[in-house]
C-alpha cells in the first residue's frame, strides 16, 4: 500500500512538533522531527568545531511515540536540545552540505511508513509530492511567549521574555533568507496561523485536514 505523507512547516515555536506528534499519535502515523537531525550536526559542530560529516553516523529509533537521536552510539536526545544548540543548528543547516547529507536521509524515512514530517522545507523540498501541506506559523510574540510559559512548566528558569523574542527572530531572519531551502511556505499548502489558539484548537484543525485529506 502507498504510504501517507503529511508535510508541515513553518517558523520556530509554531507548535510544530507538539501539535506533529499528537496528531501522529491519534492517527498511527510515524512523526518524524526533521529539527533534530540539524541539531545533531550542530551539536557536533560546537563540541568539535568541525561538521564531521564523513564520519557521522545518525540515527533515530522511536520509542514510546518519542524520537531518540543518536550519534553513533551516543544518546544525544537530551543534549540537543539545549539553548546554545539552537543557533548552532540554524547556522550549519545553511550549509548546502548538510542539507544534501540530510535530504535522502529524510526521503528514506517518509518511504517507510505513514509519517508527518515537520521541518522547514519539507512540503517544498524534500517531500515535494506530499500528500498534504501545512504551514504553521504564528506571530513572533505569541511563539515567544509560549517557548517562555513552557520552559517554566517544565520547571526550568527561563530566559528573559525579551530574550527569547530576540532569539526566535533572529532565527527566522537567518531560516528565510538562506540561500539554500530556505523557510518559505510552499505553493500548495494550506496556511495555518495559530495565534491565539489554544493547544487543542490548533491539533483539531490539523488532525481535521489529515482526516479530510486521506478519508480517515
Ligand atoms: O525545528 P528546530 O528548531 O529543532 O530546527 C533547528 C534548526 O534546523 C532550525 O533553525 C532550522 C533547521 N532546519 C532546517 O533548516 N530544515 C528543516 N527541515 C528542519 C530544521
Amino acid at each position: 500500500m502507498k504510504v501517507r505523507s503529511v508535510a508541515i512547516d513553518g517558523p520556530s515555536g509554531a507548535g510544530k512538533s507538539t501539535i506533529s506528534k499528537t496528531v501522529a499519535g491519534r492517527l498511527g502515523f510515524i512523526y518524524v522531527d526533521t529539527g533534530a537531525l540539524y541539531r545533531v550536526i550542530g551539536l557536533r559542530f560546537l563540541e568539535t568545531g568541525a561538521l564531521g560529516l564523513d564520519t557521522l553516523k545518525l540515527s533515530l529509533a522511536f520509542a514510546e511515540g518519542e524520537q531518540r537521536m543518536y550519534d553513533g552510539g551516543r544518546d544525544v536526545t537530551e543534549d540537543i536540545r539545549k539553548h546554545e544548540v539552537s543557533k548552532a543548528a540554524s547556522d550549519c543547516s545553511a550549509l548546502p552540505e548538510v542539507r544534501a547529507f540530510l535530504l535522502g536521509l529524510q526521503r528514506e524515512m517518509a518511504m517507510k511508513s505513514d509519517v508527518i514530517m515537520d521541518g522547514r522545507d519539507i512540503g517544498t523540498v524534500v517531500l515535494p509530492d506530499a500528500g498534504l501541506k501545512i504551514f504553521l506559523t504564528a506571530r513572533p510574540e505569541d511563539r515567544a511567549r509560549r517557548r517562555f510559559d513552557q520552559l517554566q512548566q517544565a520547571g526550568k528558569v527561563p530566559p528573559p521574555y525579551e530574550q527569547i523574542l530576540a532569539d526566535i527572530k533572529t532565527r527566522d531572519h537567518n531560516d528565510s533568507s538562506r540561500k539554500e531551502a530556505p523557510l518559505r511556505q510552499a505553493p500548495d499548502a494550506v496556511l495555518l496561523d495559530t495565534t491565539g489558539n489554544t493547544f487543542e484548537q490548533s491539533a483539531s484543525l490539523v488532525e481535521g485536514l489529515i482526516r479530510e485529506r486521506y478519508g480517515l
